[in-house]
């Protein structure tokens, strides 16, 4: 078991002084990612922007993941030059600046359903050539495009689960699925044909630092259309 892990099963984190720790934790964490973000990509990809789409979509808002997150998600991480990456409902961008700053040598897709958001990735992203912004929903693409896909809880369950019907209805070849905030959805991949877990965590603390409001779990998988 994972510190966080533990941390979540103790609860210990609802405590009104650690409340306050987090709280005071979250700030730093933002200064650090702005930083960073300014570093790679030239622009903050910190602020918080709310869906248009919630209601009528199973929009979630764009939410940038914290860079030490994604560090945790992508420790073991087998990228090579000829996969293709797609963050599903990528926001401003920060898993792509993530994965430029990592040099990993792939080509990098984003598509976002918020155009004004789409806009401000595509904006910082056109300085590099393996880049590529899609404004528009990500129903409307085919995954057979891609070997590697994220997502950072850009859907409600429902939508999730009519998303995962999408893939297994199309996919051709196998891809690995990497699923961040899983808790609410990511069950439902579990014991289902074709899917194979690769790993499973929390994360919470990192650097001595929280870095969410609670711990948040997160989910590694390969989807082979040929084991249904
Ligand atoms: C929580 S944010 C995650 C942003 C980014 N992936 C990250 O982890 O830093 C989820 C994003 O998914 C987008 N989204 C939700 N539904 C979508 C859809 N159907 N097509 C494309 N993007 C969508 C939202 O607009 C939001 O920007």
């Amino acid at each position: 078991m994972n510190l966080s892990s533990f941390i979540y099963k103790s609860k210990f984190y609802k405590n009104p002084v650690i409340r306050k720790l987090i709280s005071l934790s979250l700030r730093i964490t933002y200064l650090f990612d702005g930083a960073k973000d300014k570093k790679i990509c030239g622009c903050s990809l910190v602020k918080y922007v709310p869906s248009e789409y919630r209601k009528t979509m199973g929009a979630t808002g764009s939410q940038s993941t914290c860079y030490w997150v994604l560090d945790s998600i992508f420790k073991d991480a087998s990228i090579a030059e000829n996969d293709r990456f797609i963050d599903v409902g990528c926001g401003k961008g920060r898993v792509i600046a993530y994965m430029l700053w990592k040099k990993y040598p792939c080509s990098l897709t984003g598509v976002e359903l918020n155009d004004s958001v789409a806009s401000y990735a595509k904006k910082w992203t056109q300085k590099f050539d393996n880049t590529n912004i899609i404004s528009g929903s990500a129903f409307d693409l085919d995954y057979n495009d891609y070997t590697i896909l994220f997502m950072g809880r850009p859907f409600e369950p429902e939508v999730f689960y009519t998303f995962i019907d999408k893939l297994e209805n199309e996919l051709t070849h196998p891809v690995r699925l990497y699923y961040w905030v899983d808790q609410q959805s990511g069950d439902h991949l579990n014991d289902r044909d074709g899917w194979t877990m690769l790993k499973r965590e929390y994360t919470f603390v990192s650097h001595g630092l929280f870095m969410s409001r609670t711990p948040q779990r997160y989910s590694v998988w390969t989807y082979d259309p040929h084991e249904k």
